[in-house]
């Protein structure tokens, strides 16, 4: 697992009662608007803002944020390629699927990676495999935090194996179309992250996450 989750204190995990998975929401408070990167320390690495700035481009935004050493340096030829927007950043970037009210936990946003109705990729998702050498492909964080300026809660999501949230894991899958979650190369994955105690529909939030092999994305939703 990442060395920054492991550092988080989270309130409870996963609980099972009666066969039925119960969500509770990790919550952590972070005094620091940039807390949680510990990567090379570059200002553009460090300078996540709390609130899109006028005229936010998360593309832009991301490609200068990734070359700077958010993103590792394997992937940078991609981002920086002509299919680069479209195909490995905007793959990246945060949505929300249409999917039944039911379906979401209180306390928890669905979301996906990579908009089609922007003609982004869609994200694929693939398991670890150590006798391949295979890293995986997931998501294994994902930080969300209300897009307001100074102090506030950050919930954080944790996602350490997939397609199977791990036991101690506190964000969980769902899968859009109800089918299986590894057909189309796990591109149907819902995430399921925990909400900030207090967020309502009509807030926008910030999302902050980390694909395992392609490094941290940052952007904006209006819930
Ligand atoms: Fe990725």
């Amino acid at each position: 697992m990442d060395e920054r989750i492991e550092r988080r204190a989270f309130l409870k995990t996963l609980a099972t009662a009666a066969g039925a998975v119960v969500l509770v929401p990790a919550v952590s408070r972070c005094a620091s608007t940039v807390a949680g990167v510990s990567t090379a320390g570059d200002a553009a690495v460090d300078a996540v803002p709390v609130v899109p700035p006028p005229g936010w481009d998360p593309i832009d935004f991301n490609r200068v944020r990734g070359n700077a050493g958010a993103i590792p340096q394997t992937y940078l030829p991609a981002i920086n390629g002509p299919d680069g927007d479209k195909k490995h950043l905007g793959k990246h970037l945060p949505y929300r699927p249409t999917v039944a009210a039911d379906a979401v936990p209180a306390g928890y946003v669905a979301l996906m990676w990579g908009d089609p109705e922007k003609g982004h990729a869609r994200h694929p998702n693939a398991a670890r495999d150590d006798a391949a050498g295979q890293l995986g492909h997931w998501y294994s964080w994902i930080k969300v935090r209300p897009a307001v300026a100074g102090e506030a809660e950050e919930a954080t999501s944790a996602y350490s194996s997939w397609p199977a949230a791990g036991a101690g894991d506190t964000g969980a899958y769902a899968v859009f179309g109800d089918g299986d979650i590894t057909a189309d190369g796990g591109r149907n994955t819902i995430y399921l992250a925990a909400l900030p105690a207090g967020v309502k529909p009509g807030d926008t939030v910030r999302i902050w996450a980390h694909c395992l092999t392609h490094g941290e994305y940052v952007d904006f939703l209006t819930l």
